[in-house]
């Protein structure tokens, strides 16, 4: 084994965007036939590192070896001649063009075939097959645009190990998956592995699911090398912790700093008008189904898409034709569209951070207070704003160059937390909120469960869809789980929320 000569060989690579310094001296190896996770805290320089080996950024200093070969000047990138696939964080797939298609296009184009649309459909079948054959036969001639975030994903995926590349660069590919198509995504990978001697440089938050499918780790803190190549099963899940340097007792601290941020807050409650209303719980009801939605309750949402997706858009005036009743204080409730969702107290935070969550053309300031001019409806002056946009930014330890900045110089990670931070000064009657721990780092997960349940203190009903069943029993008194088919399968309370009940009541192995 230790043999294996290396595939992929970074020494001291450098990397600043302007004055901010990301990579400082960074090493990372790879070796055929390994799975190789690699972690660190968010905005630590990964998605950056991924994107200096597949070619879309340049290195500022430092030296790559791919397959033997120095990498950069004028030879032909591997990621251009097909040697390397990447799976980006942020999904880069065409939407105007059909599933087979994205899948198809790339290597037409490598083979400088003529494009047919049957070899591209059965290509792209086949590529599909290997995550999900149902999925494959009913998605391959619909147009990309159309796909849920969950869909696309598996398009991108499917793209990528179909690609008869020697090394493969996943960004949190399971990031929007279910646990069923993770399971099936490691078997392929497994596959490839030992068929194929491909090697596979993954990037993930989920600690169980490293454990799962890498052979060794890669640190990277401060823009160095934290530890490397140190096989799984010699480190500690809290070594680990510690070595991305994210151990601290992070709840207190952000029960501290949200007070600080809230406070600027006082003199524009809004949140007080009809508080008999306010008070009343929201019912939602479907067939044999009702669950009552309390002030401060966190109810969990479990499940594939579908089902959970249907309720959200229902609660958050999406889905005006849903087939879900929901009802408050006798009355039935039907907002017209997300904004007079908002403006009846019902914030949303998408799980489709980049189409529907950032606002890519807008700067950091705008980004943060779009749901504020949204439920305000009035001009607020340009230095309250300001103002609070920096004591949200401290409350959420948000590093930003500036608040003029756009969002595309932040981090998966820190995008997220974004989303999150509209909303809290708000203190909206009904938060609902899609994996809103997408790509989040451990610390930053704990920081967004701490500032959730502040909210739900406050007086908050929460609505959380996760596929993580691990975070639902953390954080709910209640799940709603669904099975695959979309159809809500039953309400779980209290002790009876656990991994295996979820499992179970969803169709889908945790
Ligand atoms: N185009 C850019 N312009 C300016 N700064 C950038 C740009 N891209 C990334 N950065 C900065 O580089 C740092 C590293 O970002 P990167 O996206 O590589 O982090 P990451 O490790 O992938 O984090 P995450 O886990 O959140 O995805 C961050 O501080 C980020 O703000
Ligand atoms: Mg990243």
């Amino acid at each position: 084994m230790s043999e294996q000569p290396t595939l992929l060989l970074a020494k001291s690579i450098v990397k600043s965007f302007g004055a901010t310094s990301v990579l400082k001296s960074f090493d990372l190896s790879v070796r055929p036939g390994e799975v190789h996770a690699f972690l660190g805290g968010n905005g630590a320089g990964k998605s950056t590192f991924i994107k200096i080996i597949s070619g879309q950024h340049q290195r500022d200093g430092g030296t790559l070896q791919f397959a033997g070969r120095d990498l950069g000047g004028s030879s032909a990138s591997p990621a251009d001649t097909g040697e390397i696939a990447v799976v980006n964080q942020e999904l880069a797939l065409l939407p105007h063009l059909s599933v087979a298609e994205n899948i198809a296009m790339p290597r037409m184009q490598r083979a400088l075939g003529t494009y047919s649309e049957r070899a591209s459909r059965a290509l792209a079948i086949d590529a599909l097959s290997l995550i999900d054959p149902q999925f494959a036969r009913e998605s391959v001639i619909r147009l990309v645009g159309e796909l849920s975030l969950h869909e696309r994903q598996l398009v991108e995926i499917a793209r990528a190990l179909r690609s008869g590349a020697r090394l493969l660069l996943l960004d949190e590919p399971t990031a929007n998956l279910t646990a069923a198509e993770t399971g099936r995504l490691f078997a392929v990978i497994r596959r490839l592995v030992a068929e194929t001697s491909l090697a596979v440089l993954f990037v993930s938050h989920r600690m169980r699911e490293i454990r799962q499918i890498a052979d060794v780790c890669t640190i990277i803190r401060d823009g160095k090398t934290a530890v490397d190549r140190a096989p799984l099963n010699a480190i500690t899940d809290r070594e680990i912790v510690d070595y991305m340097g994210q151990s601290v007792e992070p709840d207190q601290q952000t029960e501290v700093s949200l007070e600080a941020a809230s406070d600027l807050r006082e003199g524009h409650d809004t949140s007080h008008d009809n508080r008999g209303t306010a008070q009343r719980p929201i019912i939602v009801r479907l067939d044999d189904i009702e669950l009552e939605i309390r002030p401060g309750a966190i109810v969990g949402l479990a499940g594939a898409p579908t089902g959970p997706l249907a309720l959200i858009e229902a609660l958050t005036g999406l889905g005006p034709k849903s087939r879900w009743d929901i009802e408050r204080a006798g009355e039935p409730v039907k907002h017209r569209g997300p904004s007079g969702a908002a403006r009846a107290g019902v914030g949303y935070i998408s799980g489709d951070r980049a189409n529907k969550g950032i606002l890519a053309t807008l700067p950091i300031i705008d980004n943060l207070m779009a749901a504020r001019r949204i439920v305000e409806r009035k001009k607020i002056a340009r230095d309250e704003e300001l103002r609070q946009g920096q004591a949200l930014l401290d409350a959420l330890k948000i590093r930003a160059g500036s608040l003029w900045h756009l969002p595309s110089t932040l981090s998966g990670g820190t995008q997220q937390k974004i989303l999150v931070a509209r909303w809290l000064n708000l203190k909206p009657k009904l938060l609902v909120l899609e994996e809103p721990t997408r790509g989040v780092d451990i610390r930053t997960k704990r920081e967004i469960y701490a500032l959730v349940r502040k909210l739900a203190r406050q007086g908050t009903a929460v609505v959380w869809w996760s596929t993580e069943y691990l975070e639902l029993v953390e954080l709910c008194d209640t799940v709603l789980a669904f099975d695959l088919s979309g159809r809500p399968t039953g309400i779980l309370r209290h002790t009876d929320v656990s991994e295996e009940s979820l499992a179970s009541a969803t169709g889908m192995a945790a």
